[in-house]
């Protein structure tokens, strides 16, 4: 919204949401979350035509487009618990829009929502209309965490979707107008309101999918003596691969590819093809046997037992350049190495400590061998091992040699994102592991 507001100076933005402490947020100086670039352009437009507020029934009554932009969790309870998208508040949302509408609105679904959600959205509408016309389209976001800004300004492409009907294209149009102001027009897609969800599912299963792919080559590299990094260098020269998303890891984290995934296979088996539905969750699979391959590594490298041994852990995140830790491949680290009674010491750069807690031992729950440090040498000091498990720029920075003289000998590092000089920490003592080499 904040990027609309910026490019488009003539639409006047309002972000409503119930939850006051995070209007607050956004009013304030403080961002509620982190990504590179976003305060500058929120300072720039807000005021002007960005505008944040609690009051959702006047926002929805002034607005000719509503966007769509609630949490769609997994569901944790009842049918498809652990697969569905919970979809409660994008129904109670439709309904708000339906009981304060007072004249014929677009509304954008712009929450990654299994297929057909619009269909819903449609029918409650329509069930509550009181005479007014409403249109529902689907335009969901491709953006990335961390480089949002970049993303946003010049997408590869804005997909969205609409009813081909003469009020679903008259919909269509509106919006491809919005972004018309700052994107090339042939960059814009339309479709219809299935292929549009459907895209989004697929492109997230697609990328997950390369992810998961170069890392189950990762183990057969480190059993091997391939090197992972050449392998994926050596095939993404193909121009029908591509070099893009090849990078093995500890495992893929974040809302997005896990959830999406799930939401597709239980799609398919609700249709009734199980076997697609395999197909996608071994994607799934192979990341989550990742992030423990990670951690088994480090406690077989250690001589088979890691009680009582502090393990620095650098990097909470799930990327860099982010203080989200959703689906983070550090929780499952981190919780493998406590259950094998290590000390783990936790540094990230923004992740704050009371975050890395909940995530790892849940709410309100002790856990006296998890501690966070502030910095990466606080972490690494007394420490028999090192695991990065996020690519954060200031880790290939660090003074290893000063690390490795304060830790515990032989100094083991793990770097789960392959992103320091091995062969260099190799010479300066460690005993250096990476992913797939
Ligand atoms: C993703 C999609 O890229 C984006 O289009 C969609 O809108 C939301 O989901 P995001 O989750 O923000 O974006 O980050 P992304 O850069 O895709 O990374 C996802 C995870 O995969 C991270 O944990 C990242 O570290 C990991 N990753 C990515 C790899 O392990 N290897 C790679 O080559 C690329």
């Amino acid at each position: 919204m904040a990027m609309i507001a910026l490019k488009a100076p003539g639409i006047q933005v309002t972000v409503v949401d119930l939850n006051a402490a995070r209007i607050a947020a956004w009013n304030s100086g403080d961002l509620p979350i982190y990504e590179p670039g976003l305060d500058e352009v929120v300072r720039q437009v807000r005021g002007r035509n960005l505008h944040f507020s609690t009051a959702v029934a006047e926002g929805i009554r002034d607005a000719d487009i509503i966007f769509v932009s609630v949490n769609t969790p997994t569901k944790t309870y009842g049918v498809g618990a652990g697969r569905a998208a919970d979809l409660r508040y994008i129904e109670s949302v439709a309904r708000s829009i339906a009981e304060h509408a007072n004249g014929p609105k677009i509304i954008v679904e712009k929450s990654t929502i299994p297929v057909k959600t619009a269909e819903t959205i449609k029918d409650i509408l329509a069930a509550n209309s009181r005479g007014h016309t409403f249109q529902v389209l689907s335009n969901p976001e491709f953006l990335a965490e961390g480089t949002a800004i970049a993303d946003l300004t010049a997408p590869d492409r804005v997909l969205i979707g609409g009813e081909r009907t003469p009020g679903g294209e008259a919909a269509i149009q509106t919006l491809v107008d919005v972004y018309a102001n700052w994107v090339p027009r042939e960059r814009i897609i339309t479709t219809n309101l299935w292929s549009s969800e459907m895209a989004k599912l697929v492109a997230n299963a697609f990328l997950a999918q390369r992810i998961s792919s170069i890392n189950s080559i990762s183990a057969l590299c480190e059993a091997t003596g391939a090197d992972v990094d050449e392998v994926a260098h050596a095939i993404g020269r193909d121009s029908r691969i591509g070099p893009k998303f090849l990078k093995a890891s500890v495992g893929f984290g974040g809302s997005c590819f896990q959830k999406d995934i799930l939401n597709l296979a239980y799609l398919c088996e609700h249709f009734g093809l199980p076997e697609v539905a395999a197909y996608w969750e071994s994607v799934v699979r192979m990341n989550d046997w990742q992030k423990h391959r990670f951690s088994r590594r480090i406690v077989s490298s250690l001589y088979n037992t890691v009680a009582e041994k502090r393990i620095a852990v650098l990097g909470f995140a799930f990327k860099k350049d982010t203080n989200d830790t959703r689906e983070s491949p550090a929780i499952a680290v981190c919780r493998d190495l406590l259950a094998e009674q290590a000390r783990v010491v936790v540094y990230d750069p923004k992740v704050p400590a009371h975050e890395i807690h909940e995530e790892v031992v849940g709410k309100g729950k002790q856990e006296p061998r998890l501690t966070v440090a502030s910095s990466a040498y606080e972490a690494a000091a007394g420490a028999h091992a090192i695991a990065v498990v996020t690519e954060w720029d200031e880790f290939k920075t660090l003074d290893f040699a000063r690390i490795q003289a304060e830790m515990k000998h032989p100094a083991f590092l793990f770097d789960g994102r392959n992103i320091l000089d091995l062969p260099r920490l190799r010479t300066l003592g460690f005993r250096a592991h990476g992913i797939g080499k």
